[in-house]
């Protein structure tokens, strides 16, 4: 799909539909007055409005604000889809800020054109390629042409980078192994500007003494892997780094999911996911900042030589793990990944992971749980990122959810000994892999909710979402600005 906007008013640009976003309650729309054929008065609820004859397609906007954009541009997209329709023409409508509303509009048709279609023996054949903007806004006044060109670029950057993320995630686990996840990894390094990419073997992850990441992996056919990429610019501000939980396939281990559950856990890659779409995000943005993507890929299976509940595991950085569910693996394999990533010397460190079930009954299926020690950082992230619409909730640790992760037999157990307060603690958990130096810089995301959803909301089909790729680029960006 190809943006452009032309300097223009919108009659004189040639297409074969012209998209109008019915802004005005009143409906005193410039564009809309002299349609005699239909009774607006009539028109009520917010479904879009195809008017063939005119070929205009009608399309309420409760507010000029960017998370209605990117649902509107969504849902007028869906319903041309199946017409054939191949330009697609709209005036500009603005919010407080013209750059951002292009971004938003702009996303909103890259997010809502995504689709998987690979394993379809029939593939819709789409027509709509071209959407041209005129620089006319709605009400008559003209657009910053530059900020407009600018909000188009990065709103592919954006949603381009989610829907990466969305293909990995939706891949089949059969096809989709940490050995496959190395090679998108190498391809993507080899696609992008000022990227590299290091790719670590089983061989490697003993040597560094990851046992916690080496356990899970062992009852796997396929061998694991360390996926380390790296963006650096030129004079960089700031090093960041982003830790990913890549699960290609989680059965549970010996403490088996019930098969109602187990089905989707293809998505349990979605974190080291994210953390790739976020580099290919941040090179094509031209971020200033040193960017890592450290991502642990393997699967939790079953098998004579899986590890077990009862086994104590010695971790990478010396603190020694009880085994009490194999189920709670992706907090193992993080462990190892926090404790390696940290020798990085990062300025900012997050983790992303489709964590706990628990973060899903606690938040619901379209919140990232956000978690840490640093109560500015998390605050900061939260109100950085709160324009990509991607929704987040800070949930915080206390002294008495500490107190459930001990262990009889080792340092710290990987379950809690309630069955409440899951999410955070998960995130205590991982805690204990963070080094004093560090414990401010880090931050928590649990991804388990809005990763994969078995049924379309807003803009996102049914299946992979690319969740934390905007938002955590979002907060970058706004980072960038402040600079
Ligand atoms: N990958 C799951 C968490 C998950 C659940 C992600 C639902 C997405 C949707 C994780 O490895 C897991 O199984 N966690 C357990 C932890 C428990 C055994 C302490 C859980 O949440 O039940
Ligand atoms: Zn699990
Ligand atoms: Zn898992």
């Amino acid at each position: 799909m190809k943006f452009n906007i032309i300097n223009k008013p919108i009659d004189k640009i040639k297409a074969d539909l012209e998209l109008i976003f019915v802004v005005d309650k009143n409906l005193k729309h410039k564009f809309i007055k002299d349609d005699k054929s239909f009774k607006f008065s009539n028109y009520k609820g917010d479904s879009p409005l195809l008017l063939i004859e005119n070929a205009r397609l009608y399309l309420p906007l409760a507010k000029l604000e960017f998370e209605e954009f990117r649902l509107a541009a969504a849902k007028a997209y869906n319903a041309i889809k199946g017409l054939n329709v191949k330009k697609l023409k709209l005036a500009s409508y603005l919010g407080e800020c013209t750059k951002m509303s292009f971004q938003s509009l702009v996303e909103g048709f890259v997010l809502g054109a995504y689709e998987f279609n690979k394993y379809k023996e029939k593939k819709e054949a789409y027509t709509l390629d071209e959407i041209i903007f005129s620089s006319e806004e709605f009400n008559g006044k003209e657009v910053d042409i530059s900020k407009a060109q600018l909000g188009i670029k990065h709103g592919q950057i954006m949603a381009n980078a989610a829907n990466f993320t969305k293909d990995i995630v939706n891949e089949i686990p059969e096809i989709y192994t940490p050995v496959k996840m190395a090679e998108d990894a190498q391809i993507l390094a080899k696609n992008l500007k000022n990227v590299t990419c290091k790719i670590y073997d089983e061989k490697f992850l003993k040597k560094e003494n990851m046992n916690a990441f080496l356990a899970v992996n062992r009852a796997s056919v396929h061998p694991p892997r360390l996926i380390h990429l790296v963006y650096k610019p030129k004079s960089p501000k700031k090093k960041i780094v982003f830790v990913g939980k890549g699960l290609t396939y989680d059965s549970g281990g010996l403490s088996l999911k019930p098969a109602d559950y187990m089905l989707t856990m293809k998505a349990d890659k979605g974190g080291a996911a994210a953390a790739l779409g976020i580099i290919k995000g941040a090179s094509e943005l031209e971020l200033p900042f040193e960017i890592h993507a450290v991502c642990g890929a393997t699967e939790n299976m079953i098998g004579g030589n899986a590890y077990k509940p009862d086994d104590v595991l010695i971790s990478r950085s010396g603190v020694s793990i009880e085994v009490r569910n194999t189920d709670a693996e992706g907090r193992l394999v993080l462990a190892d990944c926090l404790s390696w990533a940290q020798e990085l010397k990062p300025d900012i460190l997050i983790d992303m992971a489709t964590l706990t079930g628990a973060c899903v009954v606690g938040l619901g299926e379209y919140t990232i749980g956000l978690m840490g020690n640093n109560e500015e950082l998390k605050s900061e992230l939260k109100a950085k990122s709160a324009k990509s619409g991607e929704f987040a909730s800070v949930l915080e640790f206390n002294r008495f959810l500490k107190e459930l992760v001990k262990s009889q037999i080792a340092d710290v157990s990987n379950t809690a000994s309630s069955r409440y307060g899951g999410a955070i603690t998960a995130g205590i958990f991982l805690d204990k892999f963070i080094k004093e130096e560090f414990k401010d810089k880090w931050i928590h995301q649990d991804i388990a909710g809005p990763a994969y959803t078995e049924k379309a909301w807003g803009y996102n089909q049914s299946g992979a979402t690319g969740a934390g790729v905007r938002m955590n680029l979002y907060y970058l960006n706004a980072l960038a600005k402040e600079l």
